[in-house]
């Protein structure tokens, strides 16, 4: 953050100078809600097309009531009428076709979060005219990768997707080898801020969310508070699709008493089954998990940890997210496991490297966040060439942490043959990306974008362009 730096230049005002321990408002405590029995299902997406290779459904954007806390109705913008907006499930290599209504009061459009889409339908202002107020636009592709994506606007992202615009895609790839779940479920986390007092939600942006992006006290799963409670039978194993849709939060997971074992990631399954006792999801990432409580009348509980992503930023108590109630009946043994899920190459050999520094400045009196010293829309354009693997060294040359996320390709972490779209890079520290710039059917020739995950820093300018040339 170069707090020290830019301070000692001695003419930005303290209160602007965002040295945290002085001038951000405190980070407003999270509320827990009690445990309560509930269910994680989210509506899916109507199948209008009779061929089974189309998945063909119609996404309204609009305004709708819901309820967060009990009997406290309140207003949030919605697919097709819900927080999450339905699931859109399809088969590798379906084609996928959303007749997108916009009933909103202001411009959006939809974006593919990780699907590899063809350069015009990535739904950014680069490849189309937003869809206004009352309008109406039909995105077409083939979903060519198997794995749990999401879709969310790409128009003042940071303000539509806090209000509840945001959903799954999940594609399933009938050859993988079977996990053996019992149940799979979709898992959205979220958070909203909720006035203590009345429970009506609350718009804000403080000094504190325009520098961290903004955290909400109300931690939303599926739309609905978090801690609800689920019934499972001891032993069996559940599938569950985790996508962090926060602005800003990072959730740090790990499975009380109870087992999780990682299969998937942003762009679809892992090499082989992966046991573990946490994984730090920030903005915009996925994880496919496998979780199972073994105990007959105990509960198993997925509780995101304090993960401090800066100084005196990120959660500081620890969040129970989702209960896994066993009964009574005895346990169950799950099937064993595959040793393989998918053979994943490790990229190599890149044509070139290039860096790109995280920073941020004040500028007008305001922070500024930054890719090489400039912030979007002056970040100068990056030309590749398509069929490239390019090395992206990414510098992060702050004091706090930003989830880098880049459309329409997918990257491995240098040596970790593992697909991502998304990925933490710490504060301070700098992470080798190997960028598969790969020639796909319906064009990967185009403008695409690539910024921070946490949406007030890339509405505030850390954002660029990638531009692939054939
Ligand atoms: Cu979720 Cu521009 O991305
Ligand atoms: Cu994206
Ligand atoms: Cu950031």
């Amino acid at each position: 953050m170069q707090i020290v730096r830019s301070c000692a230049l001695a003419i930005i005002p303290l209160a602007a100078c965002m040295n945290m321990d002085m001038s951000l408002p405190p980070a407003i405590p999270v509320i827990e809600p009690p445990a309560c029995d509930g269910s994680l299902a989210v509506p899916r997406a109507t199948d209008e097309n009779p061929d089974p290779r189309v998945v063909e459904v119609t996404i309204t954007a609009s305004v709708v009531e819901t309820e967060y806390l009990p009997g406290q109705r309140v207003q949030v913008w919605a697919y097709n009428g819900t927080v999450p907006g339905p699931t859109i499930e399809a088969n590798v290599g379906d084609r996928v076709i959303v007749h997108f209504r916009n009933q909103l009061a202001e411009d959006t459009t939809i974006h593919w979060h990780g699907v590899r889409v063809p350069n015009a339908m990535d739904g950014t202002a680069r490849v189309m005219m937003p869809v206004p107020a009352g309008g109406t636009f039909v995105y077409d592709f083939v979903v060519p990768d198997a794995g749990t994506f999401w879709y969310h606007p790409h128009v003042r992202g940071d303000v539509q997707m806090e209000r509840g615009l945001y959903g799954t895609i999940v594609a399933r790839d009938r050859s993988a080898p079977p996990l053996g779940e019992a149940v799979a479920e979709q898992l959205v986390l979220d958070d909203v801020r909720v006035n203590v007092e009345t429970g009506a939600l609350e718009e804000f942006i403080d000094d504190r969310a325009m520098m961290m992006g903004r955290e909400g006290n109300l931690v939303l799963a599926n739309g609905r508070r978090s801690n609800v409670g689920v019934a499972a039978r001891a032993g069996e194993r559940r599938l569950w699709r985790i996508v962090n849709a926060a602005n800003a939060r990072y959730f740090k997971l790990v499975m009380i008493d109870g087992t999780m074992v990682r299969v998937g990631s942003d762009g679809g399954a892992l090499g082989a089954p992966e046991s573990t006792d946490e994984i730090l999801l920030t903005p915009g990432e996925r994880a496919d998990i496998l979780v199972t409580v073994p105990t007959p009348s105990t509960t198993a509980i997925l509780r995101a940890q304090p993960y401090e992503r800066a100084s005196m930023a990120g959660a500081t108590t620890p969040v129970d997210l989702v209960r896994l109630v066993a009964s009574s009946q005895p346990a169950i043994t799950a099937p064993p496991l595959p040793a393989t899920l998918t053979s994943i190459p490790t990229l190599t050999a890149p044509t070139l490297t290039r860096t790109l520094e995280l920073g941020e400045k004040m500028k007008d009196d305001k922070m500024t966040f930054t890719i090489n010293g400039a912030a979007f829309p002056t970040v100068p354009v990056v030309t590749a060439r398509v069929r490239d693997v390019e090395r992206w060294t990414i510098v992060n040359d702050t004091d706090m942490d930003h989830p880098f996320h880049l459309h329409g390709f997918r990257f491995q972490a240098e040596g970790v043959a593992e697909w991502k779209d998304t990925i933490n890079v710490p504060e301070n520290k700098t992470l080798n990306l190997l960028v598969e710039l790969d020639d796909r059917a319906g064009s990967s020739i185009g403008g695409w974008m690539y910024h921070c995950h946490i949406l007030e820093h890339e509405e505030g300018g850390m954002m660029g362009e990638l531009s692939v040339a054939p």
